[in-house]
């Protein structure tokens, strides 16, 4: 059994920097907000994992029942020897479809959470002695250009993370993929689908409070990384539908007024009581405009796999 390798292209310095433009930008801006990318520290993965078996939280069950149940024809329509995976977190679900090809010689997860990383390649080696498991500790929108070749490929980008890009940048990103695919291969995407705000919106604000707690946890994470003093208890999680822009929308507000210190890079930042900084955005789609995006992309033939309810999509276009 070979034991999985580990590539990092960022830097715990590189991360650093990254959070601090990142946190320059978008806390002096009006509206305030954040990428979504820093959510997952290891605490803020955990969190994660919780709200994947949260009751609310369909997509990650949805989706797994799909993988389940279609892998057979996914690998039929792919059959790829290499795998990368993007924002692959803890590969729980990428585990059933990796049973379904027979002709896989190598998975690259990638994942902006090293923590998350190791554990998930080491798990998929153990399970999968004749695979060779190679982890990528990246940032998903740059780590295409390191594309591994060898063989025909596909890229998956499961769980619906293609929903935290706006649509500028979803464009960006679909046609940059395409750019760096050759012929043959494929681009597997896991999304959730636009569906009944009633079952939306608990999905992102669950009685139990995790999302809350997960949305709050960026705050500590800038308190960690860039000596800060937010008091993540001064903040109210707060999820809403956009049904124009058909996004979810996270946000923390505060609920009263506040000042934060920001020791690196040093300023202060002043929150109006119940101002609101948005943490998140979680599109949700309709196949047939995502279709189009992806044809526009460069992408050919496309593929659809929904459940009963057609909250979540299994979505393979062929390069
Ligand atoms: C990991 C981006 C797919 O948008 O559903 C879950 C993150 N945020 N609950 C999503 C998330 C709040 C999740 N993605």
């Amino acid at each position: 059994m070979s034991a999985p390798t580990l590539e990092v292209h960022i830097t715990p310095e590189q991360l650093g920097a990254a959070l601090r433009a990142d946190v320059a930008h978008g806390l002096t801006a009006s509206p305030k907000w954040l990428p979504p990318k820093w959510f997952y520290d290891a605490r803020g993965s955990e969190l994660f994992e919780r709200i994947t078996r949260l009751p609310e939280y369909y997509p990650t069950r949805t989706e797994r029942a799909l993988l389940e149940r279609y892998a057979g024809e996914i690998a039929a329509v792919t059959d790829p020897r290499i795998l990368v995976e993007l924002g692959s977190g803890s590969s729980e679900k990428t585990r059933l479809l990796l049973r379904s090809l027979p002709g896989l010689e190598r998975y690259v997860p990638q994942d902006v959470s090293e923590t998350a990383l190791r554990d998930a390649a080491r798990r998929t080696a153990d399970e999968f002695p004749g695979i060779e498991v190679h982890g990528v500790v990246g940032d998903f929108t740059e780590s295409l250009h390191h594309l591994p070749t060898g063989g025909r490929r596909t890229i998956a980008f499961l769980g619906g993370t293609l929903g935290n890009l706006v649509p500028d940048e979803r464009r960006e990103f679909l046609s940059g993929i395409a750019d760096v695919l050759d012929a043959g291969d494929h681009l597997l995407l896991g999304v959730g689908l636009v569906t009944d705000p009633a079952i939306l919106v608990p999905a992102y604000d669950d009685a139990a409070g995790v999302t809350a707690e997960f949305d709050r946890n960026v705050l500590s994470v800038l308190n960690k990384q860039l000596g800060a003093d937010f008091e993540p208890d001064r903040f109210r999680h707060v999820a809403v539908w956009d049904p124009v822009a058909e996004w979810i929308e996270m946000r923390l507000e505060a609920t009263d007024e506040m000042t934060v210190r920001i020791a690196d890079p040093g300023f202060d930042v002043t929150f109006a009581a119940g101002e609101q900084l948005r943490t998140e955005i979680s599109a949700k789609f309709r196949l047939p405009g995502l279709r189009d995006e992806l044809r526009t992309a460069g992408f050919g033939e496309v593929r659809t796999w929904t459940d009963a309810d057609e909250r979540f999509a299994l979505v393979c276009a062929r390069r």
